[in-house]
């Protein structure tokens, strides 16, 4: 499963893209509202951080509008992948610029029929919300297990961009799910790797080791 790291922050993106671990960025309106810089400027700098996929959401909501933006967009980079949401619109929008060979990812998916649509408009990547579903007493994996079942019925090659993660369990389970990506938090990538039984068993080797006295 590809990590994608879910944040607009240009400090956040350097320090995890350096551990080797992210293979691409997801960002959205609200993350990118939160960074005070302009939208195109911030997804070019995120482009020269990262090599892979970067996804990049048009604001506008007739089709349109949306492929102009979209164009806009891919020109920045051959990293950007335009994001569109799951609308009549959207799907107008992903369509088209999926004939002319721009990478969509159609976001704001909440069930699988949607995600079917999204599939048949070419997307490149559907992003199911899964902790939007779960905090409305929906379960979310259940989407992404729906989905990889109707995907692999047809053998649509649109990837499954698991979003809205919450924690580390709901990474776990939409590996489990099968889905293709899952787009991270930050806050949640730290927590995948720190656990406090191998702090404490490191600070026993290490104790360990200091008393014997010996040297690698
Ligand atoms: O970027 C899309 C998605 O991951 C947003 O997550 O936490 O705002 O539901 P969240």
């Amino acid at each position: 499963m590809q990590i994608f790291i879910d944040t607009a922050d240009l400090g956040e993106i350097r320090q995890l893209y350096d551990t080797g671990l992210i293979d691409g960025v997801t960002t959205n309106p609200s993350l990118a509202a939160s960074q005070g810089v302009q939208f195109v400027d911030l997804i070019q700098q995120i482009c020269n951080i990262v090599d892979g996929p970067v996804s990049a959401e048009v604001t506008a909501l007739e089709a349109a509008e949306m492929i102009a933006q979209g164009q806009k967009l891919a020109a920045l980079h051959e990293n950007v992948v335009v994001k569109v949401p799951l609308t009549v619109e959207g799907l107008k929008a992903c369509h088209a610029l999926a004939e002319e060979d721009i990478a969509v990812n159609v976001t704001l998916c909440f069930s699988a029929p949607q995600a079917l649509l999204a599939a048949k408009a070419g997307a490149r990547y559907i992003s199911p919300f899964v902790g939007r579903l779960d905090d409305q007493g929906w379960d979310g994996m259940q989407l992404i297990r729906d989905i990889r079942h109707i995907y692999s019925n047809y053998l649509f090659d649109t990837e499954i961009l698991a979003a809205s993660i919450r924690h580390p369990q709901h990474v776990l389970d939409a590996a489990k799910a099968g889905a293709d990506v899952c787009t991270i938090p930050p806050k949640v990538f730290r927590q995948l790797y720190h656990h406090s039984l191998t702090d404490i068993g490191l600070k026993s080797f290490m104790d360990d080791w200091q008393k014997s006295g010996l040297t690698i």
